[in-house]
Parts: C-alpha cells; sequence; structure tokens
C-alpha cells in the first residue's frame, strides 16, 4: 500500500503534538512539529537580539540558519547551527513571542519549504497552523482539531506541572492571544482547510482522538 501524507492544524494547546506522534507511531510514520521549528527560530532570534521589525536582519539571518529536526528519545529535537535548542523552546517567553517571528515572510518561506521537503517521501504526519491550507495541500488525511479555549489552557496547565510562575487565567490569556495573532496574519493564517475533518476534542479522551484520526487514515493504507 502507498504511504500518505497527514495534516493536522489547530488553534494552541489542542493536544496536536501528543496526538501526531502517537498518530504517526500507530502507523509507523514520521511525526514533523512545525511549531517547534517556528519556536527554535524565535528562540534564536531572541538570543541573538534581533527584534521581529528588523526585517533586513531577519531576511539575511534565515538564509544562514541551519536547521534540523531529529527524532529523538523524548520526542523531535530541534538544532539550530548545529546547536540543541529543545530544552528552551516551550519556555513562556518564546510562547510569548513566537507569533510575531511566525507572522514574517522570510520565516514562514523558509520552514514551509523545510516542511514540505520531509513531506517528499509521504509517509508523515505533520501537525501546525497551515499544513493542510498550505504547506500539503494534497495531504490526503487534513484534521482540523479544536477545543475549548478554558479546556486548551487546562491542559497546557496540567502539562506545566507548576513549572513556571502561571495561573490558569493568564495562560488562557496567552493562548486566546495567540490564536488572535495567529488567525489575523497577512500569510498563511491559521484556518481551517474547506477540505479538512473538524475534531473538536473538548470532552474527548487521547485515545478516543488518536482512534478518530487512526480510522480515518486507514481508508488509504
Ligand atoms: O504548535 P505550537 O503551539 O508549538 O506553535 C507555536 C507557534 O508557531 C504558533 O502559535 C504559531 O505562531 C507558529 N506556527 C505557525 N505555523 C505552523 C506552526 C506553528 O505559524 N505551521
Amino acid at each position: 500500500q502507498d504511504r500518505i501524507n497527514v495534516a493536522i492544524d489547530g488553534p494552541a494547546g489542542a493536544g496536536k503534538s501528543t496526538v501526531a506522534r502517537m498518530v504517526a507511531s500507530r502507523l509507523s510514520y514520521i511525526y514533523v512539529d512545525t511549531g517547534a521549528m517556528y519556536r527554535a527560530v524565535t528562540w534564536y532570534m531572541l538570543r541573538e537580539g534581533i527584534g521581529p521589525d528588523d526585517h533586513e536582519l531577519v531576511r539575511q539571518t534565515m538564509r544562514n540558519l541551519v536547521i534540523e529536526l531529529v527524532p529523538g528519545a523524548e520526542g523531535q529535537q530541534v538544532y539550530i547551527n548545529s546547536e540543541d535548542v529543545t530544552p528552551h523552546i516551550r519556555s513562556l517567553q518564546v510562547s510569548s513571542q513566537v507569533s510575531q517571528y511566525a507572522k514574517l515572510e522570510p520565516v514562514r518561506t523558509r520552514l514551509s519549504q523545510l516542511q514540505r521537503e520531509m513531506a517528499l517521501g509521504r509517509g508523515v504526519v505533520m501537525d501546525g497552523r497551515d499544513i493542510g491550507t498550505t504547506v500539503l495541500p494534497d495531504a490526503e488525511v487534513k484534521i482540523f482539531m479544536t477545543a475549548s479555549v478554558e479546556e486548551r489552557a487546562l491542559r497546557r496547565f496540567k502539562e506545566l506541572g507548576g513549572k513556571e510562575q502561571i495561573s490558569l487565567e493568564q495562560l488562557e490569556n496567552d493562548i486566546a492571544k495567540r490564536d488572535r495573532l495567529d488567525e489575523s496574519r497577512e500569510i498563511s493564517p491559521l484556518r481551517r482547510a474547506e477540505d479538512s475533518f473538524l475534531l473538536d476534542t473538548t470532552s474527548m479522551d487521547i485515545g478516543q482522538v488518536v482512534e478518530a484520526i487512526v480510522s480515518r487514515c486507514r481508508a488509504y493504507v
């Protein structure tokens, strides 16, 4: 049987990465976390002191950056210029700034190109915001995963497990703000592809969500 590509999009904290990783493992496919790529670029720009308004410097920097995704024991690792940046990319600082860099054309063009290359051989489960609409419009299975903002904030809160000083209410605000920025940007905004399957996971557990997606893939593989 031929391999297919699976695109999973949706707002922040919907549980896309956990689910996408499990779907990939069930199908023996490769999992690509595109959010990690935007986060890694953001972390690098912040460290180098390159602001999102310095368009020329952002453009130059994107031209020279070497970005690699490596499947690791604890999920996927991201390397920037051969440096493992994985431990830094989930910080609140990166989370609060990432949308400002993700809206920039040189950032999106470069990362989408890398993402398309990774999916050329098919057999990829890719999660993000614009996978079904822009990166892999020909993916056989497209899922738009969502959940209420309260539920998404609660999931993130549990995931952080007290590691960061942040209240549930603040998390909810941060998530809602990031969604607004991602939905309103000019280039490939967060939007449900018309031919995607809408999966509201508010009252589903992870196992049910994975099953729903895998069963749609079984129609092809
Ligand atoms: O998926 P995650 O929450 O890690 O994504 C972090 C941010 O990266 C998003 O809020 C969005 O600004 C950006 N992103 C994007 N396009 C993607 C994946 C992520 O713009 N395909």
